[in-house]
């Protein structure tokens, strides 16, 4: 899989042309063209680093060059290199016998990272595709490897474009970090419809001679609609879910679908990840939104393969994000144990109407137990919902807790997971009064009665501690219980038959 290109690179072939140039021909202005242009294909094969001691920007590649196509496909496959097949070339250490027995030799067997593996590659507007994936996180770290994109059109022609890489998942990265790589051309490659590939090199470290080449992305004749990349879109809301794992809850599920479903109402859509923890019962009571169109399940259990940051979720919200980037006005990111909520006397238009010159803003969390419960003769627990029931909220003041937040994905480049980095616009903090979020630690494992602990009627009144912890009481949640049922009932039929299975 590893690539060499030939052994005369256009580097020095350029040089050596320029100064041919120079002893053949006289007139200056034909000099000065060719000079020109084998600079500028001079400036396209230097890594960025040598760039920039020719220009003051920083990009990751040389400005466009268009040339007729020269260009091999390769098929290339992105998963990880066959081991047993290692480089010819390193296998001559092997045979050739040091003179000098001083001299040590490192013999190396195997890969172990892949250099990228592409979960996804999208259109991002006119000029610019994102392409989104994993990389070995030791390279990124600590070498200095770099892209270059080039579009093959159907019809022969050749473009480059301009590439810059983002790594957004803070160093969380374990053996693969999230790369997200941005190709931006100067023009619409595509601009006649006719087709094309986005083709993408990866480069081992700042040396242009060692790289992989694959597709990363193709564009069937006729496909390019520029109306989907400007508003109005399809939704207004989406819901980017991160990688769901571990023995869920159907129930919980159950009950945060029908929540979400109903708080951001008709159109909005939701997309979840299964990273092994959609169960059949949990799939079970996702089946009626799926049929129904408001939700989309996505298999990423294949994510096992590459050891990243809890089950890739930081990969997964990038892919996410791109994905659906013009899908919709908001993007929210959250988990399936927090409901989002509006303090009274908000309503999530006007809230977001407010907020509709910020790119982003992050959310304030009521932190609930997830096993208190009042000891009320009056309910019987087993039949109430998760949030009907878990009504005691950690009333500590002035403490850091994380947040979790929505974006305009149009004006995103890439993103985290509580909140992202590189974004145009502004960030909005002070949220806290117009919408906020409960979450119900842990809760959505727990498959026996969640009510564990139960607290005197009195403690509806008082600040009780539990666990060195003090709680107060908060029905807000029990309030909408109703209206959710309700709606669950209206939209998706009678479902209680699953409850409590
Ligand atoms: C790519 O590989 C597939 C399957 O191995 C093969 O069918 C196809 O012809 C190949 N394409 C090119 C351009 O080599
Ligand atoms: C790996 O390479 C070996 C030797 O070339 C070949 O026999 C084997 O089928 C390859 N395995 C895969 C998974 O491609
Ligand atoms: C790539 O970056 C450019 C410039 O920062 C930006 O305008 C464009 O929207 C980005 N593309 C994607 C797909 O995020
Ligand atoms: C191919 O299409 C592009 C636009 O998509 C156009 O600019 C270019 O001239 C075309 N090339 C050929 C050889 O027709
Ligand atoms: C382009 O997309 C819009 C909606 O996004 C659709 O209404 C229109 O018919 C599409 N145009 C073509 C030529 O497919
Ligand atoms: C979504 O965007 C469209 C077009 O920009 C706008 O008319 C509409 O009011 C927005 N909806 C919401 C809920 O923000
Ligand atoms: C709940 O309250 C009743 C009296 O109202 C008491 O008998 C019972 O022990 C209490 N249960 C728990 C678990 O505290
Ligand atoms: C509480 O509800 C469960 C499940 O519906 C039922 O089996 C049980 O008999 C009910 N208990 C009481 C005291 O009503
Ligand atoms: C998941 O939890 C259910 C309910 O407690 C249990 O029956 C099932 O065996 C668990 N599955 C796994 C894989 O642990």
């Amino acid at each position: 899989m590893r690539k060499e290109p030939p052994p005369t690179s256009l580097l020095s072939s350029s040089s050596a042309t320029v100064a041919k140039l120079f002893v053949c021909f006289e007139t200056k202005s034909l000099v000065a063209t060719l000079l020109a242009l084998a600079l500028v294909m001079l400036i396209w094969n230097l890594p960025p680093y040598y760039q920039n001691l020719l220009s003051t920007t920083r990009p990751c590649s040389a400005p466009s060059v268009t040339s007729s196509a020269t260009s091999t496909t390769t098929n290339v496959s992105l998963l990880v290199t066959n081991v047993s097949a290692s480089p010819v070339t390193e296998k001559k250490y092997f045979t050739r016998k040091p003179t000098d027995s001083n001299k040590r030799t490192f013999q190396a067997y195997g890969n172990s990272a892949a250099l990228f593996v592409q979960m996804g590659a999208y259109r991002g507007g006119a000029r610019t595709f994102a392409v989104v994936g994993l990389a070995s996180k030791p390279i990124h770290v600590f070498g200095r490897p770099w892209f270059k994109c080039e579009w093959i059109s159907n019809n022969g022609s050749s473009y480059r474009a301009k590439a810059y890489k983002m790594l957004p998942d803070w160093g969380y990265g374990r053996v693969y970090t999230v790369v997200v790589v941005n190709c931006t051309f100067p023009f619409n490659p595509n601009q006649e419809n006719v087709g094309g590939r986005l083709m993408v090199n990866a480069y081992y470290g700042e040396s242009p001679r060692k790289y992989e080449k694959f597709m990363a992305l193709e564009e069937v004749p006729g496909s390019y609609n520029e109306s989907k990349y400007h508003p109005p879109f399809q939704y207004e809301y989406l819901y980017c879910g991160s990688s769901l794992y571990g023995n869920l809850s159907a129930d919980r599920m159950r009950e945060w679908m029908a929540y979400h479903a109903w708080f951001f109402g008709p159109r909005s859509h939701f997309v979840l990840h299964d990273a092994g923890g959609v169960t059949a019962k949990v799939r079970a009571v996702l089946k009626p939104w799926v049929r129904a169109g408001r939700v989309t399940v996505q298999d990423i259990k294949a994510q096992s393969e590459f050891d990243g940051y809890y089950y890739n979720q930081f990969l997964v919200v990038n892919d996410c994000l791109h994905r659906y980037k013009h899908a919709a006005n908001w993007t929210f990111y959250f988990d399936v144990d927090e409901y989002i909520y509006l303090p009274v006397g908000n309503t999530l238009e006007s809230v977001l109407n407010e907020f509709s010159d910020y790119t982003q803003f992050t959310i304030e969390q009521n932190p609930m137990s997830s096993l208190l419960c009042l000891n009320d003769s009056s309910q019987n627990y087993s039949r109430e919902w998760g949030f009907e029931k878990l009504l005691f909220r950690e009333s500590r003041t002035g403490i850091r807790r994380d947040r979790k937040y929505a974006i305009q994905a149009k004006n995103a480049h890439a993103t985290g997971v509580h909140m992202s980095e590189n974004v145009i616009g502004k960030t909005l903090h002070k949220t806290e009064t117009k919408i906020r979020y409960y979450h119900y630690h842990n809760s959505i494992t727990v498959h026996q009665e969640l009510c564990r602990k139960f607290l005197p009627l009195s403690a509806r009144n008082n600040v009780i501690w539990y666990d060195k912890l003090p709680y107060v009481y908060d029905d807000n949640m029990k309030k909408l219980a109703n209206t959710i049922k309700e709606f669950e009932r209206k939209t998706i039929g009678n479902q209680n038959n699953q409850a409590n299975s």
